[in-house]
């Protein structure tokens, strides 16, 4: 039995005036009439629960990120089919310091104003990504004038005294520099996107380092001697130097405290230009891997390090896991550890790979504000077998699926899932039945099955469904009063009971199928006979359900 989250009890707006007046617009003159029309989007958050706030009202973004090197016109273009095939809303796309400093101090953003044309056009909105001091904790993304300086811009050290292939978070010409390319970059979109259609930027890509848990040098070293923050100590209640507070954890710790203090650093600058949300991408380790500080992305956001990232980025609205892992209990396990009351869920990259899409039921169902699968452009490169080989109609339909049905109902999910508690869950890899508890309902997952009839009967016997051997099928529900659901899913049989201890005769009243339309609910049929008599069966129709349960006496 998994559990639902819990519901708000109260309703608040927060007044948009207080985005409006942020720092971006006070300071930006000429643009400020133009910009003033355009409530800046925002994350807002109450009770537990979270809500990407675009254009005035709750939004869930059905993303898609494409590949790394399709930061330029002409691979850009290939994307746009693809995202109208998946269904989605928005797109994340690099832009690369590489690419708009490659002369230092001389900056070109042309690429971006072509992002935010070819968006708009195409109906969507936009994640920037700044691929700046660490992409996949490498320096690769940075202009040749950093990459080769390694006195002004230095690598970290090694143990041994050796140069390592990451940029050290105590380079302050490293984060001068790097800040003040990202500052014009909300630059540029202060001046060049009233409308905002970029609604998050992600600063950095997967920050950190492989292999050597923290800088070396002599500079580091000064640091690593010294007592811990006092807001990192106040936070996490330690004291004392990195190692008697953090122990055999401590240069991990160290380093994830700087790095992020680093991150921090370059996205309240950007804030203050032009205060989009912002968040951080982590490359995850395997549960096993996580702490062991040589085994993972050393400074990144790990599952297990949150709270030094909160600690020492404030300016940071959250950290989101990068999910390749496609064994099924380790994705929920993801998925639990970054759904926090502090720390909204947002799945920036997902692998694209069919098994992947199912991972999207209980990504909502944890209410998350966004998912993204990744390399979702036409570009021929397929980064298999991390993804899948090729976008098939297959692949792009797994995903298509799940997007359709939210897709329907896109603004009223998002507000219902502030609003309301919610559940999600995907079949897992050993296909078990997946059940929660809401209110006085019992609510049951069951994978494999086809939509008529029961798997136990003697009397019909019949071939096994296909998709039950195979790896897809998920559900969300959310539920809006106490005996009404709504109920969404593929490749699942969703069934509603009486909970345990809440009396006899709990039962399925009615079943309605249709949509929400600007926050009312818009039948187009009733669900009954076949369609209800073995459970609410979902296959491959995005089919919204609106359920109302009760008692008969
Ligand atoms: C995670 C990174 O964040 C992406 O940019 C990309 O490199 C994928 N890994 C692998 O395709």
């Amino acid at each position: 039995m998994n559990t639902p989250r819990p519901g708000r009890t109260m309703r608040h707006r927060r007044a948009a005036m207080a985005s409006l007046l942020s720092a971006g617009l006070l300071l930006s003159g000429g643009t400020a009439s133009a910009q003033a029309s355009h409530e800046l989007p925002r994350i807002e958050s109450r009770n537990g629960h979270h809500a990407l706030i675009v254009d005035g009202a709750p939004f869930f973004m059905l993303g898609a990120q494409v590949n790394n090197s399709s930061n330029y016109p002409a691979p850009l273009a290939t994307a746009w089919p693809v995202l109208d095939r998946l269904g989605a809303n928005t797109v994340e796309v690099p832009v690369a310091w590489e690419q708009v400093e490659a002369r230092e101090g001389s900056f070109d953003f042309s690429f971006l104003q072509t992002l935010l044309d070819q968006a708009r056009a195409h109906d969507k909105r936009v994640v920037l990504l700044w691929f700046g001091t660490w992409k996949n904790t490498s320096f690769s993304y940075t202009p040749d004038w950093v990459k080769l300086d390694n006195r002004r811009f230095p690598r970290m050290k090694t143990k041994d005294g050796k140069d390592h292939g990451v940029l050290s978070a105590h380079g302050a010409a490293t984060l001068a520099a790097d800040k003040r390319a990202f500052v014009q970059l909300m630059t540029y979109l202060r001046d060049h996107d009233p409308q905002n259609t970029v609604i998050m930027v992600q600063v950095e890509n997967e920050t950190g380092s492989y292999k050597n848990p923290r800088d070396f040098s002599a500079t580091a070293d000064a640091l690593f001697a010294k007592p811990i923050p006092t807001v990192l100590a106040q936070r996490l209640h330690k004291s004392g130097t990195w190692s008697a507070a953090f122990g055999a954890q401590a240069d991990r710790a160290f380093n994830t405290w700087y790095v992020g203090s680093y991150v921090n650093a370059i996205a309240a600058a950007g804030k203050a230009i032009k205060a989009l949300p912002m968040y951080v991408n982590a490359s995850l380790s395997g549960p096993s891997n996580v702490p062991d500080p040589y085994g993972v992305a050393s400074g990144g956001p790990q599952q297990d390090v949150l709270d030094i990232w909160k600690a020492a980025a404030p300016a940071i609205d959250l950290q989101a896991p990068d999910i390749y892992d496609k064994t099924s209990a380790n994705v929920i396990k993801y998925l639990d550890q970054y759904a926090r009351a502090d720390n909204p869920l947002m799945v920036p990259e997902m692998g694209n790979t069919r098994d992947f899409a199912r991972f999207f039921w209980p990504a909502l169902g944890r209410g998350a504000i966004g998912f993204a699968p990744f390399g979702m452009d036409d570009t021929g490169y397929a980064n298999y077998p991390l993804g899948a080989a090729d976008l098939s109609a297959t692949t792009v339909g797994a995903f298509a699926l799940p997007y359709a049905a939210v897709g329907s109902m896109m603004r009223d999910w998002a507000r219902i899932a502030y609003e309301k508690p919610t559940w999600g869950a995907a079949k897992p890899d050993d296909g078990a039945v997946q059940s929660t508890r809401m209110g006085d309902w019992t609510i049951t997952a069951t994978w494999g099955e086809w939509q008529f009839g029961m798997k136990d009967w003697e009397w019909l016997k019949s071939d096994q469904a296909p998709w039950g051997k195979e790896p897809v099928g998920g559900v969300a529900v959310a539920q809006l009063s106490a005996n009404e659901f709504l109920v969404m899913g593929d490749h699942v049989r969703v069934s509603l009971a009486g909970a345990p201890g809440t009396g006899p005769n709990g039962i399925v009243v009615r079943v309605e199928e249709g949509t929400f339309d600007n926050g009312k609910w818009r039948m187009r049929r009733v669900w009954n006979g076949d369609q209800t008599d073995y459970g609410l069966n979902f296959v491959s129709h995005p089919q919204v359900l609106k359920v109302t349960m009760g008692h008969y006496r």
